[in-house]
């Protein structure tokens, strides 16, 4: 119980990494991607809901169907603000079709990281596991670009092994073509100083015909976000 409640207080603090300034918009090289995504202002109220996954730099999909669901536990007022989230991936897992998922018990901050305890369930890991991850950029209603660190670099604040995901609030085969024109400019745009573009992603598996996976939680799933909104409710 006592080492739970002090591995949800590291989701809230996070971890300090050393700011690195790499900005220089008069070089041409790539520059590294940060640990965390460079801080934006994040709306946790309209951050919220039902995300779809569009597209994934690595690894390619193994999966169908991704479904991001962000259901918020408790919030706290503080510098920042942060908002504790139950994130549930649900997707079915290829090539046998199982319904699975991702189960994280994250705290979101109002400037755009979002750590998490997860079990890796659809990715045959036991959990939990502390994530890093943070919010490229969203604009709420069409589009959210996110990414987790694999292999943070503490004494650099660089990423080694980033993964970069674009998620939509439409199922990505209900996109419109100006839909698409503009979540994948934009992706373009933002990483354009990191030497990322939609040449680097793969596009999501989608398939409307399949039922919607509503996926079973993991032990002490459960028992880890009413110990989260036990802590931050107190
Ligand atoms: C940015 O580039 C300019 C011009 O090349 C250079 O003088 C300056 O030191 C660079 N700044 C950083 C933080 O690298
Ligand atoms: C991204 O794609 C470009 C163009 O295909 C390629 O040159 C580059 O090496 C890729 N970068 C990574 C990190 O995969
Ligand atoms: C987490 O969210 C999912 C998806 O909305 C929901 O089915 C599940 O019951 C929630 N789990 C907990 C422990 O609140």
């Amino acid at each position: 119980m006592q080492l739970k409640g002090l591995l949800v207080w590291k989701l809230i603090v996070g971890v300090v990494v050393r700011a690195a300034n790499y900005d220089n918009s008069s070089v041409k090289t790539c520059k590294p991607y940060p640990f965390y995504a460079p801080p934006i202002e994040m709306d946790l109220d309209k951050v919220l809901g039902v995300w779809y996954e569009y597209a994934i730099y690595h690894p390619p999909g193994v999966f169908k169907n991704p479904t991001n669901y962000y259901d918020k536990i408790a919030t706290v007022s503080g510098t920042p603000d942060v908002v504790a989230v139950n994130w549930t991936v649900a997707l079915f897992v290829q090539p046998q079709g199982l319904c699975s998922g991702f189960f994280e018990n994250v705290v979101f901050s109002s400037s755009g990281q979002k750590n998490s305890l997860t079990y890796f369930v659809a990715a045959g890991a036991k959990g939990p596991q502390q994530v890093f991850a943070s919010e490229i950029f969203i604009d709420y209603t069409v589009m959210e670009i996110d990414h987790r660190c694999l292999a943070p670099n503490v004494a650099t604040g660089t990423c080694d092994d980033p993964i970069f995901l674009i998620n939509t609030r439409v199922k990505p085969p209900l996109l419109t073509q100006a839909d698409i024109d503009y979540i994948e400019g934009t992706f373009n745009r933002v990483m354009a100083p990191y030497c990322f573009s939609m040449a680097n992603l793969t596009k999501s598996t989608w398939d409307l015909t399949l039922p919607t996976c509503n996926p079973v939680e993991p032990p002490h799933y459960k028992e880890l976000i009413e110990l989260t909104s036990k802590i931050l409710t107190a």
